[in-house]
């Protein structure tokens, strides 16, 4: 075989981007396989769209025509919602075709389930675009689990939602305003909703869970807030305190369980997320051997996603019998923070739960306010039992220096 066959399920910004890649980068795709790569096939919904796609190229809304081709080696997956994609996929693994998927809805539901059927067929299914588009975490994290315990993971995994806190902090802009011009830029879907709401964070944290602790917590356990209620006055009155908000998505393992949350959070200036803005993405990985590693970069796009892809497509080839393995097993792969990292949290609402046998320091800061520092496990336990808690972590070092800065963190949350 001296071509590699590619069918394109999806022709929107991602499978355009692979597209045009692998005709810009022949060279050296062909350098590291050996071989040429030739988009065979795309499939699309709407054969009325005008579409940049040379005359020897199937196009087709009928995934049958794709499935029946009497040659192909590898099905690359752009579409969107979660079927019919994992129907396909699956049915490309029964065929024997390796897959390579950016679908992260998808992925966070039905990711196991092909990664085993893949292991099966003795092909292979790569997903790095599912999370953080062209940020290589899902490589590094594959790296580090052969030899470090992973035991937290913190990521700033949606741009939309970064680029709208930053636009509100630099440009003083509404929330409104600010969801306007990402929309107007591309960087947020005509529906929104699973950007701003911590869905679409929400998706990527679970692909990052199985890969890092071999199972996901259950959706009911996972504290989900957007950024839809963060106004302007607090985003200013946080930067007056040195600290910027963040929407970020966090788990860990404490003994036998997950703790997860994808949250509104102040960063200060001494952690590695203060400083990631825009539509960049980041992810801050916390292991017994290394310690803490940082990724950060673009976190989708044409062509950032469309790189997560073609280095996949890529590895499927290079190394196929290990990538499909790669999914640990929960009772083979136990992580557990030896000594959990405890924070300043910012809380309020805490009505009768509050139970200072679990918290190591607090400071009333007005009636209904508390400056407390706590695990996060200990926190989410309260969050659990009391709905109307509110609260905000401080991520990186923070010290109260004044009385004026008591007020001021009072009014973030009040
Ligand atoms: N955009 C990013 O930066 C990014 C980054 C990482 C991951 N992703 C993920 O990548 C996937 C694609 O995103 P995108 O931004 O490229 O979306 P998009 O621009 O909306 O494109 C989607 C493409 O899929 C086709 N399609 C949708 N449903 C289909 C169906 N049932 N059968 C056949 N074709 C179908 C559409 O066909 P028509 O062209 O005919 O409408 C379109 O070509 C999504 O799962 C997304 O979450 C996106």
């Amino acid at each position: 075989m001296s071509v590699i066959k590619v069918a394109l399920l999806g022709f929107g910004t991602v499978g355009e981007g692979v597209y045009r890649t692998i005709q810009s980068h022949q060279k050296e795709l062909k350098a590291v396989l050996g071989k040429n790569v030739e988009v065979v096939a795309v499939l699309i919904k709407n054969k009325e769209k005008k579409r940049d796609i040379n005359s020897g190229v199937l196009i087709t809304t009928d995934f049958e025509d794709i499935i029946e081709l009497p040659h192909l080696d590898v099905v690359i997956e752009a579409i969107t919602e979660k079927e019919p994609s994992f129907t396909y996929l699956k049915r490309a693994l029964i065929k024997g075709y390796h897959i390579v998927t950016a679908n992260k809805e998808m992925f966070s539901s039905h990711g196991r389930e092909l990664i085993e059927l893949a292991a099966k067929q003795k092909v292979s299914v790569g997903f790095e675009a599912t999370v953080a588009g062209g940020v290589p975490i899902i490589q590094t994290l594959q790296q580090l689990l052969k030899v470090n315990n992973v035991y937290e993971i913190q990521g700033i995994l949606n741009g939309t939602s970064n680029f709208i806190l930053t636009e509100m902090r630099e440009k003083k802009q509404s929330f409104f305003e600010a969801l306007k011009l990402a929309q107007q830029n591309g960087y947020a879907e005509a529906n929104p909703s699973n950007d701003i709401n911590g869905f679409d964070a929400y998706f990527k944290l679970m692909v990052l869970s199985e890969i890092a602790f071999g199972e996901q917590p259950e959706q009911k356990y996972v504290k989900i807030n957007g950024i839809t209620d963060i106004t302007s006055e607090q985003i200013e009155m946080a930067e007056k305190l040195g600290l910027h908000f963040k929407h970020i998505a966090s788990i860990e393992r404490k003994e036998d369980r997950l703790y997860a949350s994808v949250i509104p959070t102040l960063v200060s200036k001494s952690h590695p997320f203060y400083h990631v803005e825009g539509v960049e993405n980041a992810v801050h990985v916390k292991t017994d051997l290394v310690g803490g590693i940082t990724l950060q970069g673009p976190g989708a796009g044409m062509f950032p996603t469309a790189s997560a892809m073609i280095e996949d497509l890529v590895q499927v080839f290079q190394r196929h019998s290990t990538l499909g393995n790669s999914l640990k097993n929960k009772s083979i792969i136990k992580k557990e923070a030896k000594d959990q990292d405890i924070s300043y949290w910012i809380v309020s609402n805490l009505r009768n739960h509050f139970s200072l046998s679990v918290i190591t320091y607090y400071d009333q800061l007005s009636e209904n306010v508390f400056l407390i520092k706590a695990k996060k496990s200990q926190l989410l336990q309260l969050c659990e039992q009391n709905d109307a808690l509110i609260s905000y972590p401080i991520l990186g070092n923070y010290e109260l220096k004044s009385e004026h800065e008591k007020e001021a963190l009072q009014l973030l949350i009040d």
